[in-house]
C-alpha cells in the first residue's frame, strides 16, 4: 500500500486530487471499489459544505455522492432551505471508496482518508460545514459524543487558524428510518442558516 503524507496534502490542486485518489490504494477499501468518489458541487468558495460518511454501492457506480435513496432525502432537505446541489454547496464524503456492504468507515479509514477531505475543505474555503452522521463527526470534529448532544450549537473547523463555522445533523440515510427526527434535522439547517448569515455579516 502507499501511505499518504501526514497533514494535508500540500500544493494539490483539484486536477491532481482527483487523480490522487483515483489511484489511492492507502487502505484496503481500494479493494472493493468500483472507482473513488471525491465529491460534486460548487468548487468557487461555496456557501456551504455538506460532509456524509462514503460512498454507497449507488455512488461507487455513479462517481457522485448522494445519488441514491438517501441522496433523494439530502436533495429535499437541501430544497428545503432553497438551496441545490452544486449553486453554492459542494458534497463530499469522511471516505472516499465506498466500504464493503455499506459499512460504516472504520476509524482508521477515516484517518487514512482524512488528508484529502483536508485538502478538499482547504481548496474550497466554505463559509459553513454540515456534518452528516457520526462518521463524518469522528472525521472532521475527533468526536465520539452521541450525535444528540452535539446538535443545536456551533462547533468550528479550523482552517490555517481560521475557524469556519460546523453544524451537526443527522445522516439522510438515518432519517429515512428515523422520520421523527427529521424535524430535528430540518431545525439543523435552520440554525445552519442562521449561523451563515451570521458570518457574512
Ligand atoms: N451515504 C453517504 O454518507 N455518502 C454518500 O455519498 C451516499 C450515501
Amino acid at each position: 500500500r502507499t501511505p499518504l503524507p501526514a497533514g494535508s496534502l500540500g500544493n494539490m490542486g483539484w486536477d491532481e486530487l482527483q487523480d490522487a485518489v483515483a489511484a489511492c490504494q492507502a487502505c484496503a477499501l481500494c479493494q472493493q471499489r468500483k472507482q473513488a468518489v471525491l465529491g460534486v458541487g460548487d468548487r468557487q468558495q461555496p456557501d456551504w459544505m455538506f460532509i456524509g460518511e462514503g460512498p454507497g454501492a449507488d455512488e461507487d457506480e455513479q462517481g457522485e455522492p448522494f445519488v441514491g435513496q438517501a441522496g433523494k432525502l439530502l436533495d429535499a432537505m437541501l430544497a428545503a432551505i432553497d438551496l441545490q446541489r452544486g449553486r453554492g454547496v459542494y458534497i463530499g464524503n469522511a471516505v472516499k471508496c465506498r466500504p464493503p456492504g455499506n459499512r460504516t468507515p472504520e476509524a482508521a479509514e477515516m484517518d487514512t482518508c482524512r488528508p484529502y477531505l483536508q485538502r478538499q475543505i482547504e481548496l474550497l474555503q466554505p463559509k459553513l460545514i454540515v456534518l452528516l452522521g457520526r462518521a463524518a463527526v469522528h472525521s472532521v470534529l475527533a468526536q465520539e459524543r452521541p450525535l444528540a448532544s452535539l446538535r443545536g450549537r456551533p462547533h468550528e473547523y479550523l482552517l490555517n487558524g481560521r475557524p469556519i463555522p460546523v453544524v451537526v445533523t443527522y445522516h439522510p440515510a438515518y432519517l429515512l428510518r428515523n422520520l421523527t427526527d427529521k424535524a430535528r434535522a430540518w431545525e439543523d439547517l435552520c440554525f445552519a442558516r442562521r449561523l451563515l448569515a451570521d458570518a457574512r455579516r
